[in-house]
């Protein structure tokens, strides 16, 4: 079985190996914490965003989506507070200048909840407790480091527009609050959403995928009066749990936070993490808060617009909307997605490795498999591949033995293995092989169709 320490190992090592995500620009050496997806990793994060879009927008009459843009008017974020506020306190080791969070140094090294205090106090305890760094070296005094990327727009850097590089969706969606509402014509409670990417600054990436520079976010910012925040904040909860089990995440590893005083962020009344146990810890997963009207408002006193909603059974009572938001990154699921199904079973003498994908995630959901490459088995099987492909995405493999094909099929969590062999030419059938169960069948071939639409649809 699979021991926890060296389970990321083989994940990363098989994420590697059959192409689900490469280490960026990997030919020059690479770049720290930047992830490429491969042909299979891009086609599970497609089949996830899908199925988020599907579940939280396509689903529900009280929800639609946008595609905003990820270089927003810096006003923005002046608004929204990050500008202020997103920072996080930034300590060096002295000799490897190596770079720390102070809060969590100060939470790893005295087992106190530093998160939200001042650079005084942070430095002041630093001080006075004689905190090192893990390399045993001294500290710099604690400054703020700006989570938020920054460029310029125009063709001189130093005459150029500084501009943001968006640290969440979300502000594209309040911004939009307004055109949204007069197109769509909705009613509260209702709720926009939006699949996009987010960049930040971290002083402490790592963990694979798990905390990284340039990362996709899915979120919600759903509207509604402020006295029914409470009940529908829950039912986003529930809601977030049943997605949990529907894209096969190993629900005994998920768990909710309620966050409390100062990790609480500067917009929150109320935020539940849903944490996941990955193999370096219990970490965040995914986050629910409930933002008030501080973003609305904020927007409203800013942009000097008016970010109002006109109560239609009562024209002239005018609110600010307040706001529950589901934000859920893709990578950070994707690999808690991933540790879900990575399973190791003994067959026989042998072991083998089976990503236990949900059929509706896994990339390929058959794999046709000629026995032979002579031309009688593989011309009858592209005409399989071809009909099949109409339905499914289907992968064609021919090299190799058969058992090594299996054995990457499973690797790569391919649900259903069709095997061509020369009976197929006498009787018009082939043998289908169940990744999970490994049993096989025999089902004639215009009946295929037919079989797996049964089984995967
Ligand atoms: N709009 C609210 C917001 O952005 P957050 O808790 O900072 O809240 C939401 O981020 C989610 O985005 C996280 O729960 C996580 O899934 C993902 N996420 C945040 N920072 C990330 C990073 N550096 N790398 C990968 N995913 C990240």
């Amino acid at each position: 079985m699979a021991d926890k320490n060296d389970t990321m190992e083989k994940l990363v090592s098989l994420s590697k190996r059959r192409g689900f995500v490469f280490p960026g620009s990997e030919i020059y050496g690479g770049l720290a914490n930047s992830w490429d997806l491969g042909p299979l990793g891009a086609q599970l994060s497609k089949n996830l965003k899908d199925d988020w879009w599907k579940t939280f927008v396509e689903t529900r009459q009280d929800m639609v989506g946008i595609d905003g843009s990820i270089i927003m008017n810096p006003k923005v974020w002046e608004a929204s507070g990050h500008v202020a506020t997103f920072h996080d306190p930034l300590v060096e080791d002295v000799k490897t200048h190596k770079r720390y969070r102070a809060d969590h140094l100060l939470e790893e090294a005295l087992g106190i909840e530093a998160g939200g205090m001042s650079l005084e106090e942070l430095g002041k305890i630093i001080k006075e407790k004689g905190v090192k760094s893990p390399d045993g070296n001294e500290l710099t005094a604690p400054k703020n480091f700006s989570g938020m990327f920054q460029t310029t727009i125009g063709p001189i850097q130093e005459e150029g527009n500084v501009v943001y590089l968006r640290p969440e969706t979300a502000q594209a969606i309040f911004v939009n609050f307004k055109n949204v509402l007069e197109t769509s014509r909705k009613r509260l409670p209702f709720g926009i959403a939006q699949i996009g990417k987010a960049f930040r600054n971290e002083i402490t990436p790592g963990n694979f995928i798990f905390r990284v520079l340039e990362f996709e976010q899915m979120e919600v910012e759903y509207f509604v009066e402020e006295d029914e925040w409470k009940p529908i904040f829950e039912e986003w909860a529930i809601f977030m749990e049943a997605w949990a089990k529907k894209i096969g995440l190993d629900l005994e590893k998920v768990s909710r936070l309620e966050v409390t005083g100062k990790e609480l962020a500067h917009y929150s009344k109320r935020t539940i993490d849903f944490e996941f146990d990955f193999p370096f810890g219990r970490k965040e997963l995914w986050g629910l808060a409930y933002r008030t009207n501080h973003d609305l408002s904020a927007h409203m006193e800013h942009s000097k617009q008016s970010l109002e909603y006109v109560d239609p059974n009562d024209q002239s009572r005018k609110i600010v909307p307040h706001v529950i938001e589901p934000s859920l990154g893709v990578g950070r699921t994707m690999l808690a997605l991933m540790l879900s199904a990575y399973t190791e079973e003994e067959v026989g003498d042998d072991s083998r490795v089976v990503m236990k994908f949900p059929y509706h995630l896994a990339p390929y959901k058959i794999a046709v498999l000629p026995l032979s490459k002579k031309d009688e088995l593989v011309e009858p099987s592209q005409k399989i591949v071809d009909e099949l492909t109409n339905h499914w995405n289907v992968e064609f493999d021919v090299t190799q033995s058969i058992g090594k094909r299996y054995r990457r099929q499973d690797e790569i969590g391919t649900p259903f293995c069709v095997t061509v062999d020369f009976d197929t030419l006498e009787d018009g059938a082939v043998t289908v092989r169940d990744r999970d169960t490994m049993e096989q069948e025999r089902i004639k071939i215009e009946e295929l169709v037919k079989y797996f639409e049964s089984k995967l649809n």
